[in-house]
């Protein structure tokens, strides 16, 4: 992958015409080997957060082997490059296509599943196996969460029992799933599905085999700042300890955006400054989605390639390129007063939920992507270092802007 130091570099010498997702593999590495050290059981990667080979190799380097998948073009590119990885098929709604050929021709054993039909697909789908793994959904509170994943996937407590006891029929190794909503901020949302989910276990008197905690871990996005993940951690093995599971029974857990969101930056090029309001070359079809219908506050940097800024600071508004309305990502985006057209902005910690979201309406959404060595915005995992880069491919001296943070 070409490599820069900073974006700066890579904006001052190529002048990028399309958007650049800049990307760190180190802090995936990071993040990765971070999970697998302290959460006390397996780590499965939630591949839909984003799918970049880049990505998956940092992953995979650390000795990361499972694989949360979401549909067969996960299942495909995670099996094409990895003859090793073991995957779970952890959609609750899947076609009876895709469970056939997952299981027989890409060896998939684990399947979730929210209801008794979805039971009978996968039961029939392949062929009656008996070394499947089933893991039931739960609908649990997604309150904490800053993204709600409740609506559309889960058991009720009502119908959990007995969707567990025919479930356990079919099952070589029977669990329970479920999801407190992406970007929890407390950890006693785990402890509160933990003790739900022993409920019903309790309820349906069977043996359980896996417990898999789901997504949901926090990155710090600006004013969203979680507690440390080790509480996170901490409240997850006590709860697990306390359930009426199985002596040997695992504990999984799929994280998505807390692996990679660290990992990624966005470069934007400024294609017209009018009405207070900054027309950029990205937007919410293409790398800029949560920007624009969740009014996240990604954080944001301006890079000039030819010279420095010399405005005081204010917010803009930003519009993506397409001719949508929709495609308006509000802000304010806190930038200097003179930026102008082909100036850039780096808009930071868009490594989940950035690329994997991108469309190609209107024409627009094509994205270089880059590798730099600089450090992300903020870290979950510990304070952030400035490391001597070991070679610059750059040659001209990065100026420094008076308003990088
Ligand atoms: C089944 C499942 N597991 C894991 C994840 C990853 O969640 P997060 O990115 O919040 O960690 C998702 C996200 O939608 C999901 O649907």
């Amino acid at each position: 992958m070409l490599t820069f130091h900073t974006p700066l570099d890579l904006v001052r010498e190529r002048l990028p015409e399309l958007p650049v997702a800049c990307v760190r593999p180190e802090r995936v590495s990071i993040a990765a080997t971070w999970f697998r050290g302290n959460f006390p059981g397996e780590v499965l990667y939630a591949v839909k957060a984003n799918p970049s080979p880049w990505a998956l190799d940092a992953m995979y380097a650390t000795g990361l082997r499972w694989f949360d998948v979401a549909s067969e073009e996960e299942i495909k590119l995670v099996a094409s490059r990895y003859p090793d990885a073991k995957m779970a098929f952890m959609h609750p709604v899947k076609s009876r296509k895709a469970i056939e050929r997952s299981y027989f021709e890409h060896g998939v054993r684990v399947f979730s599943l929210d209801c008794e039909a979805e039971l009978e697909k996968i039961v029939a789908a392949t062929q009656r196996a008996d070394d499947l793994t089933l893991v039931v959904r739960l609908a649990v509170n997604n309150a904490d969460a800053m993204y709600a994943l409740s609506n559309k996937f889960g058991a009720s407590a009502e119908n959990a029992p007995a969707l567990l006891r025919k479930a356990r029929g079919f099952a070589d190794n029977l669990g329970v799933s479920f999801h407190v909503g992406s970007q929890c901020m407390n950890p006693s949302a785990y402890r509160d599905a933990i003790e739900l989910a022993s409920q019903i276990i309790r309820e349906a008197g069977v043996i359980l085999d896996v417990v898999d905690v789901g997504g949901g871990f926090p990155s710090a996005y600006p004013g969203m700042t979680p507690p440390d993940l080790e509480l996170y951690v901490k409240v997850i093995k006590e709860a697990f300890e306390e359930m009426p599971v199985a002596m040997n029974a695992q504990l999984w857990c799929e994280p998505g955006r807390a692996l990679v969101a660290e990992s990624s930056s966005i470069l934007a090029r400024v294609e017209l400054v009018k009405d207070g309001a900054l027309h950029i070359n990205d937007g919410s079809y293409g790398n800029l989605f949560d920007a624009a219908h969740c009014k996240w506050p990604f954080p944001v940097k301006a890079h000039r390639p030819d010279g420095e800024f010399e405005g005081e600071l204010q917010g803009f508004k930003l519009y993506g390129p397409t001719c949508d309305s929709m495609d308006t990502m509000e802000g304010p985006f806190v930038l200097p007063t003179d930026i102008r057209e082909g100036d850039y902005i780096e808009i930071g910690m868009l490594g989940a939920y950035g690329v994997a979201m991108q469309t190609r309406f209107n024409g627009f959404g094509e994205t270089e992507t880059v590798g730099v060595r600089d450090l992300p915005w903020t870290s979950m995992y510990g304070p952030l270092v400035v490391e001597k880069p070991a070679r610059r491919v750059s040659r001209k001296a990065p100026r420094r802007l008076k308003v990088m943070r």
